[in-house]
């Protein structure tokens, strides 16, 4: 988490920085902080949401063309004004803002105290600007002082670096941690993420692990650790900034909510023409001679994304009839996984830059499996890092909950699994034709459902005083519910647990009473009887019941008092629609409960730290 920014040219910097911060909260909101040079370096920092710095700024004004911010998800160190970032060495002539942890903090702190260092936070990002300060002492040049202490830091780092001695540029280097630089006509850019710097150019490089930046105000040279020379693409970005701001909603999450219908579209159609029975997956190697020695399937990925890969489970293994394994990031990497060229691993990450899931896809390429990126963010670790992507269209995600991404992943898994057993010859003509009329329908009918979302919204209002939520059901529809509770702990801070739900008498049964909301989901029209008699039983212990079914099994409503029906589509596309209601319904309860939907309580985004 956290977001970095930097500015040089000859505007104010600070508007510039507090406007790309605002667009980067979504990454951390424990406190921020901007240093600007102005004959020395001036900083101001505070606790807490952004506008407590835009507060501060009213009163102590920093003037200067050269300046860097941060904006802070606290992982060492809690939430304060002496822990926000930038931090500065003790004479206040070097200042850095960090993102990432430096693991070996603790053995360095012990060094640099010895040399008579002091240090005023708990972060483990002093150390760095100690560090460089140390090796600054020693030649007075900013460039291989950074350089020096890189080679001492271990851990993740996208830093920024400023020294008053230098104030014709700022040092900028990343691993692990996202950093793009966006190159203006007599003035530069830094930031963790391309929307913080979208109002003033499209052109942008992404740098690698232990690249180096030096941005002047005319140019930016990036070079390796031994200072030599890397040319380096420029990349356009396509999308522009109203697709990162709320055009009318309230929140980032309800935009982000009604723009399902064009994202689906979008990942969709261009990859499945209606008049060729075939899928075209942006020139990915999964061809016939690949395929066929895979012998296992690996879906890996963190939260949402991992949800959206138990879907893609259960469709390969359905259609292609390959073992596929899904488990989430954190766990995969420090077990010993059977990991060999045989072996196909899908990660899914809307950032592209979730620690645990590039670390799991590391650890597969070392192993020499071929690995398949669903992302959503354009240039970043993981799209750059896979041998092959598939990017999901979705378009900018702010709100830090999950919902179009997650949509457009599922749209990712139908077209993977359908490719795969096309290729392999386990999909018939006639069945990959129903399934391509059934999702070429999915755009209109979210749009149906989104129509109706008065109907939830009175649902919310109903029962936003539950005391807990079970989301039950089965087959697909249980990784659905695992996503429904997902997003209402998250946003509406609700206890929420998701069972298969023929689980549920195995002990979490005991935890129903007055006051309990059981939402059932029942789109899997083969299992519905089961999950009915699973209802029941919920019912005869005092909860409430919601449910989610597809129109036309009325009979539901014998068991739940409010019923949600999605419209008619083949059993695979079902978690997408069902999923749809669950979003606003989560919302809903969380804008009934008055909380900051966009930005959920010790949240961040994208999740760099492991
Ligand atoms: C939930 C949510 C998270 C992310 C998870 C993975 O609404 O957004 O659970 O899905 O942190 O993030 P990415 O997809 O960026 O790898």
């Amino acid at each position: 988490m956290c977001g970095i920014v930097g500015y040089i040219g000859s505007q104010e910097a600070s508007p510039i920085l507090i406007e790309g911060l605002r667009t980067l909260e979504y990454r951390g909101y424990d406190s921020s902080g901007i240093a600007v040079f102005d004959h020395k370096l001036n900083m101001v920092k505070s606790k807490g949401r952004l506008i407590n710095l835009e507060d501060k700024l009213k009163v102590e004004d920093l003037q200067g063309v050269l300046g860097i911010g941060h904006t802070r998800w606290a992982t060492h160190g809690e939430p304060s004004d002496h822990n926000a970032h930038p931090h500065m060495n003790e004479s206040g002539t070097i200042a850095l803002v960090h993102n990432g942890i430096i693991e070996n903090y603790i053995s360095l702190k012990e060094e640099l105290i010895e040399k008579g260092y002091r240090f005023i936070s708990e972060t483990d990002t002093e150390i760095a600007v100690q560090l460089i300060d140390l090796y600054y002492k020693e030649d007075n040049n900013l460039l291989e002082a950074v350089i020096a202490a890189l080679h001492r830091i271990e851990g993740s780092f996208a830093l920024a670096v400023v020294a008053e001695e230098e104030p014709d540029k700022i040092i900028a280097t990343r691993k692990d941690s996202p950093l793009v630089l966006g190159i203006g006509d007599g003035e530069n850019f830094i930031a963790s993420d391309v929307p913080a710097i979208l109002r003033h150019t499209r052109k942008v490089y992404f740098i690698e692990d232990y690249e180096i930046a030096v941005v002047t105000k005319d140019d930016i040279v990036i070079m390796d650790m031994d200072q030599k020379r890397i040319k380096r693409e420029i990349f356009n970005v396509t999308w522009d900034i109203q697709a990162a701001e709320k055009a009318g909603y309230e929140h980032f999450m309800l935009k982000e909510i009604y723009e399902q219908p064009k994202v689906i579209r979008d990942t969709l159609t261009p990859r499945l023409p209606m008049d060729q029975d075939d899928v075209y997956l942006d020139g990915i190697n999964l061809e016939k001679e690949v395929l066929e020695k895979i012998t296992r399937i690996y879906v890996i990925a963190c939260g949402t994304a991992y949800y959206s890969g138990l879907i893609g489970k259960e469709l390969i293994e359905k259609y292609a009839r390959i073992p596929v394994i899904a488990e989430v990031a954190s766990e995969f990497r420090y077990k010993d996984p059977i990991l060999d060229e045989n072996t196909l691993m899908i990660v899914v990450s809307q950032s592209g830059e979730t620690a645990d899931t590039l670390a799991a896809l590391r650890m597969a390429k070392k192993a020499g499996a071929h690995v398949l990126g669903v992302v959503n963010a354009v240039g970043s670790s993981i799209s750059r890092e896979a041998d092959d992507v598939l990017y999901t269209w979705a378009g900018p995600e702010i709100a830090v909950a999950s919902t179009k991404a997650y949509s457009a992943q599922l749209c990712a898994m139908y077209l993977i699994s359908m490719k795969i057993s096309l290729v392999l010859g386990k999909l018939s003509t006639e069945e990959f034709r129903e399934l391509r009329a059934a999702l070429y329908q999915l755009p209109s009918q979210v749009e149906h459902i989104l129509e109706n979302a008065n109907l939830i919204e009175a649902m919310a209002k109903k029962h936003v005083n539950m005391k807990n939520v079970f989301y039950i059901g089965r087959g697909l529809d249980y990784a659905v519910a695992m996503e429904g509770a997902l997003k209402i702990k998250e946003i509406a801070y609700l206890h929420a647990e998701p069972y298969p739900a023929g689980e549920l008498k195995h002990g979490p049964i005991a935890l129903i009473e007055e006051g309990s909301l059981l939402m059932g989901l029942l789109g899997q029209e083969s299992l519905f009887d089961k999950t009915v008699s699973n209802i029941k039983e919920v019912k005869a212990r005092g909860a409430s019941i919601m449910a989610i079914a597809m129109e036309g099994n009325k009979e539901v409503e014998q068991v739940a008092e409010d019923v949600i029906y999605i419209p008619r589509t083949h059993w695979s596309l079902v978690p997408l629609l069902e999923n749809i209601p669950q979003q606003l319904f989560a919302y809903y309860i969380a804008k009934n409960l008055g909380h900051d939907i966009d930005k959920p309580r010790n949240l961040a985004k994208s999740v760099t730290v492991e």
